[in-house]
C-alpha cells in the first residue's frame, strides 16, 4: 500500500486566472477518484504538475524558468512532468523538447490519470491534441478545507475572438453548464459552510442553458435570479462581464437582491474606439459610458472595476489619453493592467503590427497605474465612517491579530479580531484606509 502511494504522489502548481484556480480543483478531484494522492511536499512527489496561463508572453516565460528549475534540481530522481492548462493547447514546445512527460489541454483532463499510467508502464506518448469540448459537470471539485469561498465555472471557453487574446484557442467554444449542475454544487458548497461563491466564465453574461425539446432558454440573469432565491444565505459574485453582452435584465437582478454582491468586473481594454475597432471589442466607448451610467442609476453603491491593455497595435497618443480621459470620466474603484503581448495565432498576431516600442508601452502602462492609485484612493475615502457589512475570509497577511474580508463591494476590509471566526459576517465601522485595503473595527 504504501508502495503505491509513494508512486502516486502528486503535486500541482496552479498559474494564471481564477478559471485556473477552478480548473486546479476539478483535476485534483479526477486524480483523487482514480488512486492518486495529494501532496503539497514537492520533494515527496513523483509527479509534478503545472496548471498554466498563456494569456501574455512573460506567463509562458514564468513556467519555462520554473520548469528548468524543477529539473535541474530533481535531475537524479524518476519525477514524472506534465504541464496542463492554456500553454499545453497552443504549444508543444515543452514536449517536444522533453522538458515534460506529457502536455494536456483544458479540456482532456479526464485523460491525466490513463496517461501517467501510460508513461509509468514505459508506453510513448504523443502530443495530445484534442479540440472535444468538455464541461467537467459530473465531477464535484476537490476544495481546500477552512475556506468559505469557492469558485464554481458556469461557462467554459469564449466565442468572442477579441483581436488579442488566447482564450477562445486554448479553450475554445463556449459551452454552458446545466444549471442542475451549478444549484447542485451550490447546495453541497452550502451544506459544507461555504457563505460565498463566485461564478465563473470569460464572459459569464453569454451564459445559455436550453432543455431538449423546450422552448425557453436560461440565461445569466435568469440563471442569477434562481441562484439568488435558492441560495437567500451565500453571497453571489460573478466574474467577467463582457460589456457587448451586459444586459438591463442582468442590471436588475443584481439590484432586486441584496445576497448577489454589488460589484460588476468590466473589462474596457481602451477608451478609444479606434482601438476597440481593431481588438474587435464591439461596444464603444459611448456604449460602454452609457452602461456605467446605467448600473450606477440602477445600484448606486456598485463598484465598478477594469482590465486595460496599453500598447496594442498602432495605439497613439491620443488614443491613450482617450483611455486617460475614459478612466477619469468613470473613477474606477480598481482594475488590472497591462501591456498589450503579441500572442502567436491571433488575428491581432498574423495581420497588425506590433508597432508601439516597448518603451511607450511601460510610460503608458506607469501612467495608466498611477491614476488608477488616484481614482482608487478617492474611491477608499468615500467609505470612511461607513458600516460595512464584511464576509470574515482569514488571517489578515500583515498582521496576526486582525481578519481580513471583503465588503460586497469586492474590497478588501482588515480590522482586529475580537471574538468572531472565519465564516462569520460582521458589521466594520470603517476608519482608515490605503488604495486596496479598508481598516475599521467590528461594532456588531
Ligand atoms: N496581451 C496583454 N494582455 C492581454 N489580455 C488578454 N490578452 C492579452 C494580451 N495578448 C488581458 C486583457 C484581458 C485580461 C484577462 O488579460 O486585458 O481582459
Ligand atoms: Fe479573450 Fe475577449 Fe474572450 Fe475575454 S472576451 S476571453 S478578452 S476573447
Amino acid at each position: 500500500m504504501l508502495n503505491t502511494i509513494n508512486n502516486n504522489l502528486f503535486y500541482l502548481e496552479t498559474y494564471g486566472c481564477q478559471m485556473n484556480i477552478s480548473d486546479s480543483e476539478i483535476i485534483i478531484s479526477i486524480l483523487l477518484k482514480q488512486g492518486f494522492y495529494l501532496t503539497y511536499n514537492i520533494e515527496k512527489a513523483n509527479i509534478i504538475l503545472l496548471n498554466t496561463c498563456a494569456i501574455r508572453e512573460n506567463a509562458k516565460m514564468t513556467i519555462l524558468n520554473r520548469l528548468q528549475y524543477l529539473k535541474s534540481l530533481y535531475q537524479h530522481k524518476k519525477k514524472i512532468f506534465g504541464i496542463i492548462g492554456c500553454l499545453s493547447k497552443i504549444d508543444n514546445e515543452f514536449f517536444s523538447k522533453k522538458l515534460v512527460n506529457f502536455s494536456i489541454n483544458p479540456n482532456s483532463y479526464k485523460e491525466i490519470p490513463k496517461i501517467i499510467n501510460y508513461i509509468k508502464q514505459g508506453k510513448k506518448i504523443e502530443f495530445h491534441k484534442n479540440n472535444k469540448i468538455e464541461t467537467y459537470e459530473n465531477i464535484y471539485p476537490f476544495r481546500q478545507q477552512y475556506k468559505v469561498t469557492a469558485f464554481l465555472s458556469i461557462i467554459r471557453g469564449c466565442n468572442n475572438m477579441c483581436t488579442f487574446c488566447i482564450v477562445p484557442f486554448t479553450r475554445g467554444r463556449e459551452i454552458s453548464i446545466s444549471p442542475y449542475s451549478i444549484i447542485n454544487e451550490c447546495k453541497k458548497l452550502y451544506n459544507n459552510g461555504y457563505k460565498e461563491i463566485t461564478l465563473l466564465g470569460q464572459n459569464v453574461d453569454s451564459y445559455s442553458w436550453k432543455e431538449t425539446n423546450k422552448k425557453n432558454n436560461l440565461n445569466f440573469a435568469k440563471l442569477l435570479n434562481m441562484l439568488a432565491i435558492q441560495l437567500p444565505f451565500m453571497r453571489i459574485r460573478f466574474t467577467t462581464s463582457n460589456p457587448h453582452d451586459f444586459s438591463d435584465e442582468v442590471i436588475n437582478i443584481i439590484s432586486k437582491y441584496s445576497n448577489i454582491c454589488k460589484h460588476i468586473h468590466l473589462p474596457v481594454q481602451s477608451g478609444s474606439n479606434k482601438m476597440l475597432k481593431l481588438m474587435n471589442r464591439k461596444y464603444t466607448r459611448e456604449s460602454y459610458i452609457y452602461l456605467i451610467k446605467k448600473i450606477k442609476n440602477t445600484i448606486p453603491e456598485c463598484s465598478i472595476s477594469h482590465d486595460i491593455m496599453t500598447g496594442f497595435c498602432n495605439e497613439n497618443e491620443e488614443d491613450h489619453k482617450y483611455t486617460i480621459s475614459l478612466m477619469n470620466e468613470i473613477k474606477y474603484h480598481y482594475g488590472y493592467m497591462f501591456i498589450y503581448s503579441p500572442r502567436p495565432g491571433t488575428y491581432a498576431y498574423r495581420q497588425l503590427s506590433d508597432n508601439v516600442p516597448y518603451k511607450t508601452k511601460q510610460k503608458r502602462l506607469q501612467e495608466i497605474i498611477n491614476l488608477q492609485k488616484e481614482h482608487s484612493y478617492f474611491n477608499m475615502k468615500q467609505y470612511i465612517g461607513q458600516i460595512q457589512e464584511v464576509l470574515i475570509e482569514g488571517r489578515s497577511k500583515k498582521n496576526d491579530l486582525y481578519w481580513y474580508g471583503k465588503n460586497t463591494q469586492n474590497i478588501t476590509v482588515v480590522f482586529p479580531k475580537k471574538n468572531y471566526k472565519i465564516g462569520n459576517f460582521v458589521n466594520v465601522k470603517i476608519l482608515d484606509f490605503t488604495s486596496v485595503t479598508l481598516i475599521g473595527n467590528i461594532i456588531n
